[in-house]
């Protein structure tokens, strides 16, 4: 059809979410966008606990699904289709999502998406940029650490991944080890801004190494070792940690980001336009990160896009989009038998 309409949701991990998207010819609308933001439940033990994510998003789904159509001003009977995160994710937040669009689609004889999380945070730019493929994606969260080459809607390419901790993992636990707030990032961000970021040598691992994975939990030790070679630490200590830390991210990521740009061109070429680099995920928040990532692209005839940050981390948004791209690329609806997949790379 010309014009569709789809209700998304997602509850994958922490952030329980609904949104209503519109797409025509001319690309798409933000109708919706309801966000209920477990972090107060899980803060506590400075970490998500599946359990209580599960039983929130019990909890408050339903409410933000209707939130969602009221704020569209719509009825489910005028949508095209329901889209809900099927994977990768925490098994029983997918459960609750995706049985819930089950129930809806079934009742209401529309046909159910079920998107895999990471095809949302890769579509994105095209919704909020009007992106045209192909394009590289860096997905940095607290789950995900990914170069993507984005060829296609339903056609990607994995170049790297992370060999241990995701890269909002490495801020969380930083931050953990240092007493500092979570989530990790914010804290670690602006003790960094005020200290000093070349105090401490802290590695920059695998630079140099040709394959485009990431690794972080060499750096963690190393943050680690640090704090306990110069305990107590005092406000100062820490704060020059966190630069350092920041630094060492910068770098490895100014390196290994570089060679999937160098890669870019030496296989696909520019094809006539600039490529471009998509971030997304929470990272994408850091001031630091966005800069070095900008000039970097700068450097290598890349422009630099990232989307409003409330749609870089986790939304609903991003779901309904996904869906409504694959129902514009012809590509079917799911069964409702469709299970989730809780490992979906
Ligand atoms: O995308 P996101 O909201 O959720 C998922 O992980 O899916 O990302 C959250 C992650 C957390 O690890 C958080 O510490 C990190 O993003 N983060 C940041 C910043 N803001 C959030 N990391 C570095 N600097 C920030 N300013
Ligand atoms: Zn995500």
């Amino acid at each position: 059809p010309a014009k569709t309409l789809i209700l998304g949701i997602e509850t994958s991990c922490d952030e329980t979410a609904a949104a209503v998207v519109r797409r025509d010819s001319e690309g798409g609308a933000i109708l919706s966008n309801v966000v209920f933001s477990q972090l107060e439940e899980h803060a506590a033990y400075g970490g998500v606990v599946p359990e209580i994510a599960a039983r929130a998003h019990v909890e408050v789904l339903d409410g933000l699904i209707r939130q969602a159509l009221d704020d569209a001003g719509l009825e489910l009977r005028d949508l095209d289709a329901i889209a809900a995160t099927s994977g990768p994710g925490l098994i029983g937040g997918l459960i609750v999502g995706l049985m819930t669009a089950k129930a809806i689609a079934a009742t209401s004889s529309k046909p159910l998406y079920a998107i895999n999380h990471l095809e949302g945070h890769a579509l994105t730019a095209r919704l909020t940029n009007g992106l045209d493929f192909p394009y590289l994606l860096l997905l940095v969260s607290g789950g995900h650490t990914q170069m993507v080459f984005v060829r296609g809607v339903g056609d990607y390419q994995r170049w790297g991944t992370t060999i241990d901790d995701a890269l909002g993992e490495a801020f969380d636990k930083t931050a953990k080890l240092l007493g500092l707030a979570y989530p990790g990032g914010p804290a670690v961000e602006k003790a960094a801004s005020a200290g000093d970021g070349r105090r401490f040598d802290l590695p920059t691992p695998l630079r140099g190494e040709s394959r485009l994975d990431f690794s972080f939990s060499g750096l963690k030790t190393a943050v680690r070792q640090t704090a306990e070679r110069n305990a107590p630490l005092d406000e100062t200590d820490i704060n020059d940690i966190c630069a350092s830390f920041q630094t060492a991210i910068v770098e490895t990521l100014t390196e290994r980001v570089g060679r999937a740009l160098d890669r870019f061109h030496r296989e696909i070429g520019a094809m006539g336009e600039t490529p471009q680099l998509v971030v997304a995920g929470g990272v994408a928040a850091n001031a630091a990160i966005r800069a070095a990532l900008e000039t970097l692209c700068g450097k290598h005839g890349f422009g630099f896009v990232a989307p409003p940050l409330h749609l870089c981390t986790d939304n609903a948004v991003m779901i309904a989009w996904a869906a409504a791209e694959r129902m514009a690329a012809g590509l079917e609806a799911d069964s409702l038998e469709t299970a989730p997949r809780p490992r979906w790379p």
